[in-house]
């Protein structure tokens, strides 16, 4: 095991955040890097019921072939005053992630939330022109197991094909 993956753990096991009781979502930008290759017609929050925000999506893949070679990069921001990187920034190769996920302890932490929500829910290669999230939400367990102490975050998600960056997402969400 490397650090990386067991620090999650290990902050956990350290942080006062045990007591924190939600992760709410306050905005969303998803941003294509590549024209040619994807393209991000919709991108928004709302709300799923009282005081719980969900965020969508839908992407249209404008590459023909299936798609089997993902990097998929999580670096996560904590503000004071400016958003400063503030525990992560790994890249993975998704293809061997999703049929793996549990090897990676901190991205597995988000994977159920965001597998209910989307058509990507599949190993690769992926042959999808349209690819959607709807209402994803952090279900309890991604709550209570996000080993952040309470404040104001950036969760940064860089998607990769082809070993060049395609898509950025960037949740903003207060960890309470
Ligand atoms: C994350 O790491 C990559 C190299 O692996 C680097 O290019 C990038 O600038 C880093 N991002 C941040 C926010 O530090
Ligand atoms: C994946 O998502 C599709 C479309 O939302 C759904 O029909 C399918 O049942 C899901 N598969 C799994 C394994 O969750």
């Amino acid at each position: 095991m490397r650090l990386l993956d067991i620090f999650p753990l290990l902050l956990t096991a350290l942080c006062p955040c045990l007591g924190a009781a939600h992760f709410r979502f306050t905005n969303v930008e998803c941003k294509s890097l590549d024209a040619n290759f994807v393209e991000v017609k919709e991108c928004y929050l709302k709300m799923v019921r009282r005081n719980v925000v969900g965020m969508n999506s839908h992407l249209v893949i404008k590459y023909g072939p299936p798609i089997d070679k993902i990097q998929f990069n999580l670096a996560i921001f904590r503000k004071s005053n400016v958003y400063r990187l503030f525990m992560v920034n790994h890249t993975l190769d998704f293809c061997y992630y999703m049929r793996r996920p549990e090897q990676y302890p901190l991205f597995y932490i988000f994977h159920e939330s965001l597998m209910s929500a989307t058509n990507a829910n599949h190993t690769c290669p992926y042959p999808e022109k349209d690819i959607y999230i709807k209402k994803m939400t952090f279900n309890e367990r991604a709550v209570r197991e996000l080993p952040l102490p309470e404040g104001e975050y950036k969760l940064s998600v860089s998607v990769g094909a082809f070993n060049a960056w395609r898509l950025r997402v960037n949740v903003y969400g207060l960890r309470g």
